[in-house]
């Protein structure tokens, strides 16, 4: 398949001196080359990677790079949360130093939102910022964390607590990439595409309910659910890059995905984030209700859909539990949406009608979480 070049979707994130392009679709990793002439024969490339996800890429990108005369270093960190921290940072900041990758050279993030994050970090901290393209090889990662230049890593206190705005280059979202991507992982990564049909796009939201088993199985419509995900985030970058207004939309359902993380001691093998957004979103939209903002059918609607696709809707689906209200509240307390003591929550008024909620009352936030509870 060499000399066929794949029929890609290109969504610019206009964001002046700093804009870039999402190439996405089949075989989009094949057309790097064209995609960032810059890269010639003798330019030296450090793509940072995970173990897992090397051995399931390496050799492609390898190839691909190659085939310009390009020999890339690869650093490899342990896959997981895990990898997010000081020491693994140090790791791959010296590694970047000892390939000798300096400010005309090139740092490739190849891996999910763990590697994209870190390496992303790593290249606006080494020699002052380097310039780095996002591969992403999970669907969440294409569709929300290689997007609009947030990196960083965790602190003891709590998760991207030190981190640079540092907006790739490049991004390229090779859908073929997720066929090798575990079931658990694609559905996780299906949340975060659900929550763009929940902020502002009624219209997508009907297209992915009838749409959902072609999006899991590899036809057409991933390209499109993916370019669909990635043209929202990149106008809501555009509009507000550091996070002072409209971006605070894209941690619908986030602020309850937090706490249950936390709840569950962020171990992957009980929640991983994606279906921490599915319950978060599902309660989002029923906190609506609850509140009298929003009608209980489209917060039914919602949690069917997810339902139908496998991911857990409620707090009775955590493994091992979700804790009680009032570790919950204070975990969201905890979270960065907190402003002057009171809660910032995203709610809505209906599907595709997400908003900015300031001043949200704490004990109300209680009350809802004691009735979720309640449920069972
Ligand atoms: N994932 C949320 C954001 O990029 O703002």
């Amino acid at each position: 398949m060499e000399n066929v070049v794949p029929s890609l979707t290109i969504v610019p994130v206009e964001l002046g001196d700093r804009a870039y392009d999402i190439v996405i679709g089949r075989g989009a990793l094949g057309q790097l080359a064209e995609r960032w002439p810059a890269l010639k024969a003798g330019g030296r490339v450090a793509v940072v990677t995970d173990s897992h996800v090397q051995a399931f890429h390496r050799g492609q990108v390898e190839q691909t790079l190659a085939r310009i005369g390009v020999e890339a270093a690869f650093v490899a960190v342990a896959p997981g949360e895990g990898s997010k921290s000081y020491p693994v940072l140090q790791h791959v900041c010296d590694a970047l130093i000892g390939a000798r990758i300096e400010r005309n050279d090139l740092v490739i993030a190849l891996g999910g939102g763990v590697v994209g994050d870190l390496a992303g970090f790593a290249a606006a901290i080494v020699r002052r910022g380097l310039r780095f393209i996002q591969i992403p090889t999970t669907l969440l990662a294409q569709v929300d964390s290689s997007v609009g230049g947030k990196t960083g890593i965790n602190s003891p206190h709590g998760k991207n607590l030190v981190g640079a705005f540092h907006q790739p280059s490049l991004v390229i979202a090779d859908t073929a990439l997720l066929d090798t991507l575990p079931p658990r992982e694609f559905r996780a990564g299906y949340a975060e595409v659900l929550k763009y049909a929940l902020i502002d796009d009624r219209a997508f939201f009907d297209w992915l309910e009838t749409r959902a088993d072609r999006i899991f199985s590899g036809g057409p419509e991933r390209e499109r659910a993916v370019a669909i995900s990635c043209r929202s985030k990149a106008a809501i970058v555009a509009r507000d890059e550091r996070e002072t207004g409209d971006r605070m939309l894209l941690n619908l359902g986030h602020t309850f995905a937090h706490a249950l993380e936390r709840a569950t001691n962020y171990d992957g093998a009980r929640l991983v984030h994606g279906e921490a957004v599915a319950i978060g979103l599902c309660m989002a939209f029923r906190f609506s209700v609850a509140l009298g903002l929003a009608n209980g059918q489209d917060a039914a609607r919602i949690a069917r859909h997810l339902a139908e696709v496998g991911l857990p809707t409620r707090l009775a689906d955590v493994p091992g539990g979700a804790g009680d209200a009032d570790s919950l509240l204070d975990a969201m307390r905890q979270d960065k949406k907190v402003a002057d003591g009171k809660l910032t929550f995203i709610l809505a008024r209906g599907i595709g009608e997400s908003f900015i909620a300031r001043d949200v009352d704490a004990a109300k936030a209680r009350a809802f979480l004691a009735d979720e509870l309640a449920r069972g």
